[in-house]
């Protein structure tokens, strides 16, 4: 059921939160699907609604800032300044847990990832029900993430106790994840805060996990369409092709598309992020065979679209 987050649907979902129910609502990134995060069986059901695999740790959403030292045992100064500055907003900081957060929330992990979202409902949410909400995105797990209510009905409906509909995300692609759990602070996913402005505060961010699956939202073939998503580099030459094509800044002159979807004429990739994942479900739904993708820069938050094109080519077919 979509609700609009009107005061009184508010009230709502925040009840049904407390009673250990699931609701999907708006954050400034992507739709979360939220139970709360002290509820070790109301995230079970988050991870049955999802499929998502109990390996794969929630982001607990905060409505202020003392609820870090409830959950956390301990807070590295760099992760104090960024919260100071750049929260409520889309950065999620790891840090070591309190042992009042389940471990199904961490996946057993000793770390916790917090997020304080800068979204008004999100924020009316999480303060109304007066707990932590663990929050993934509200898509089915490897699949594109929400930008508006209409998709969480669409991957999830049924699935979920109530949908709160507050219109489409403003930055439209996942938090910026730093773990301050080791000697430097390191990157765990690129994301709808540029890592520029975070290392303009805090210095040198180690990028890259290597290997190690820290954050398995970066496993290849996540945040992908059912359809078949391929890069292209440059001008696209095969014709014939039942494609569709996602564009950075003008539509292809060759060719004949399916759909064609462009991200930004004026070549911002603030708004080009904003329309990102609304784009793919589009092309997705076009019946097209394969998603031809442009290449976009790779600085601010260009840095997070090719991270999250790169593993939607990736999905084994
Ligand atoms: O913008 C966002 O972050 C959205 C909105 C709803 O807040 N949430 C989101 O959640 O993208 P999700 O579950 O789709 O992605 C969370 C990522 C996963 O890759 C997970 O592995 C990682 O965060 N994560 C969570 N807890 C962690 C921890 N303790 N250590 C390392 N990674 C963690
Ligand atoms: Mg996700």
């Amino acid at each position: 059921m979509i609700l609009t987050a009107t005061d009184e649907n508010l009230r709502k979902a925040a009840d049904i939160l407390i009673r250990g129910g699931t609701v999907a609502f708006p954050t400034e990134t992507v739709y979360g699907l939220g139970a709360s995060a002290l509820d070790a069986e109301a995230v079970a059901r988050v991870f049955e609604a999802k499929e998502r695999p109990r390996f794969d740790p929630l982001i607990v959403h905060i409505a202020s800032k003392e609820s870090i030292t409830a959950l956390a045992e301990k807070i590295d100064p760099g992760a104090s300044l960024l919260a100071d500055a750049l929260w409520p907003g889309p950065l999620t900081i790891v840090v070591p847990k309190r042992r009042i957060v389940p471990d199904i929330v961490t996946a057993g992990l000793c770390t916790v990832a917090l997020r304080m979202p800068a979204h008004p409902v999100a924020r009316k949410l999480i303060a109304m029900a007066g707990i932590p909400v663990a929050a993934p995105s509200a898509n089915p797990f490897g699949f594109l993430s929400p930008t508006t209510a209409r998709h969480v009905e669409k991957q999830l409906g049924g699935r979920v106790d109530l949908i709160l509909d507050g219109g489409p995300c403003s930055v439209g692609v996942e938090s910026t994840i730093i773990a301050f759990t080791g000697n430097v602070p390191r990157l765990l996913r690129p994301g709808g805060l540029p890592l520029e402005d975070i290392e303009a505060i805090i210095g040198p961010v180690e990028r890259g996990g290597g290997e190690t699956v820290e954050a398995p939202g970066q496993l290849s073939g996540h945040y992908s369409p059912r359809t078949p998503v391929v890069i292209i580099d440059g001008v696209y030459g095969a014709a014939g092709e039942n494609a569709a094509y996602l564009a950075f800044r003008s539509a292809p002159e060759k060719g004949t598309f399916r759909m064609v979807e462009v991200l930004s004429p004026t070549g911002n990739l603030r708004e080009a992020a904003a329309r990102f994942f609304s784009a793919l479900h589009k092309l997705d739904e076009s019946g097209a065979d394969v998603i031809l993708a442009e290449t976009l820069p790779e600085e601010g938050l260009g840095r997070a679209l090719m991270d999250r094109l790169r593993r939607a080519s990736q999905k084994s077919p």
